[in-house]
């Protein structure tokens, strides 16, 4: 099993780019197949849930030609099979888009019930609900979402439950349903807003998108289109708290600053120095940052994809801090895992009570997640001495070329996969 292998101590400095928003790709490639035209898709960012994406659109027989590691030109008119096969596309969650994206075209959908994960059950109700207000009729059998509908007809959908899956699976299924649609406590994030832009580039009459209310009028037919994903405002932030934690200081750029102002306003909150540029945010981390408090809430509330992260950055401060997980019921894994390097973490419920400490020693360490690895990855660099983070499969699905970046900001971080290279690594890093 791979694992990455970090010598600690450096301060990160230098540029780092960020790539494609992974979560507004996932939702634009489902909806890629919502028209029998070609759609070419840029800024794609090359990590393995994007990739399972795409083999899954293959499978039901959709045409897909990657042009480059980052573009990708998609054809859904061949698309036979509205039954979207286990083997794929069970091992991503953002499956649930193929049931709002074949439902909208083809009004007829079986995809598997995307399993739960290590941050939370993950139910889909709202998603149903949005369904089944539509006109749709949905059944779970055999752990299958079974939804079929002879018209698809207009409705007021009020959201229970902010939800960026539901939003996004609702605002599809609509795009071709008679009438308008009124989705009322819609989520707000950006990538909600990008899956819009992209589908109105493709004839939807999509209004709304980043506010609670969005109104979608249904359309005859959708046509191709050319769209180039926005950047990963959870990459970005994953980059500010690395600069944070190590002391270092970092221009993070290929970003929308807009996007990150949660972010930048806690790490400046704490003491460090977030100057902003159009297309760049730069972070300098000082030597006592101070407490503060986080509640992870919907856009534009402090990302729930961030609270690691900014949980180990916290770790290392002066001080006491609250964070509150408000989103997710089981994404606090990663504190029993960061006790090793010697952080004072005690979790209450939804609320971890983080005592700073000076610093952290190097130790081996589990990945839980996919954001709480990076978060780990992010302790490993600001620790003393030697960590190897394990499970780095879960970091790939996320973050594209993450030890190349960090090397280019000057982290000893390498990706290894046996006890031999791990010596190896010592012996040259010394
Ligand atoms: C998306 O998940 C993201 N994943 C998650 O990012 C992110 O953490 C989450 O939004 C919140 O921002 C993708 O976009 C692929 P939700 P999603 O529906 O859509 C409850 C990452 O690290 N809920 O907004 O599944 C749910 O249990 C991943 O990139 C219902 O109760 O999240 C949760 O408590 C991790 N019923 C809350 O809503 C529903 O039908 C928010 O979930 C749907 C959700």
């Amino acid at each position: 099993m791979e694992q990455y292998v970090i010598k600690g101590g450096n301060p990160l400095v230098g540029d780092v780019t960020v790539s494609g928003a992974k979560n507004a790709a996932l939702g634009i490639l489902a909806a890629s197949i919502m028209t029998d035209e070609s759609v070419l898709i840029d800024n794609l960012p090359d990590v393995k849930d994007i990739n399972v994406m795409l083999e899954a659109i293959q499978e039901i027989g959709a045409r897909v030609d990657r042009i480059d590691r980052h573009t990708v030109r998609i054809n859904g008119s061949n698309i036979k099979e509205v039954s979207v096969d286990d083997e794929f596309i069970r091992r991503i969650r953002a499956s649930y888009y193929f049931i709002g994206a074949l439902l909208g075209k083809y009004k007829s959908a079986q995809v598997p019930l995307p399993g739960g994960c290590n941050i939370g059950s993950r139910p889909i109700d709202q998603h149903i609900k949005g369904f089944r207000a539509l006109g749709a009729e949905v059944v779970i059998e055999r752990g299958a979402v079974i939804a079929h509908a002879i018209d698809l007809v207009a409705s007021h959908i009020y959201l229970d439950v902010v939800s960026v899956g539901a939003t996004i699976n609702i605002m599809m299924a609509a795009a071709l349903a008679e009438g308008q649609t009124i989705l009322e406590n819609a989520a707000k994030e950006p990538h909600i807003v990008d899956v819009a832009n992209f589908l109105n580039s493709m004839g939807a009459n999509i209004k709304g998108a980043g506010t609670d209310t969005i109104r979608i009028r249904g359309v005859n037919k959708l046509h191709g289109t050319e769209y180039s994903i926005i950047p990963d405002q959870i990459e970005a932030g994953t980059f500010m708290c690395a600069a944070a934690a190590t002391r270092g200081d970092v221009m993070v750029r290929n970003v929308i600053p807009k996007h990150l102002e949660a972010i930048s306003a806690k790490l400046m909150e704490i003491g460090c120095e977030v100057i902003e540029f159009d297309d760049a945010v730069r972070v300098v981390g000082k030597p006592n940052q101070r407490h503060t408090d986080i509640k992870t809430l919907p856009y534009p509330g402090f990302p729930t994809d961030m609270q690691p992260q900014m949980a180990v950055t916290l770790a290392l401060a002066n001080g006491t801090s609250m964070v509150t997980e408000s989103i997710f019921e089981n994404r606090f894994k990663y504190v029993d895992e960061l006790a090793r390097m010697g952080s004072n973490i005690k979790v209450e419920g939804n609320v971890a009570v983080i005592d700073g400490v000076k610093g952290f020693t190097g130790a081996q360490v589990n990945a839980p997640d996919l954001r709480a690895g990076a978060a780990l990855v992010i302790a490993g660099l600001a620790a003393d001495g030697y960590t190897v983070v394990d499970e780095i499969g879960y970091i790939q699905r996320g973050y594209e070329c993450f030890e190349e970046k960090l090397q280019g900001l000057g982290a000893m971080i390498e990706r290894v996969d046996s006890d031999r290279e791990i010596q190896k690594f010592k012996l040259r890093i010394g």
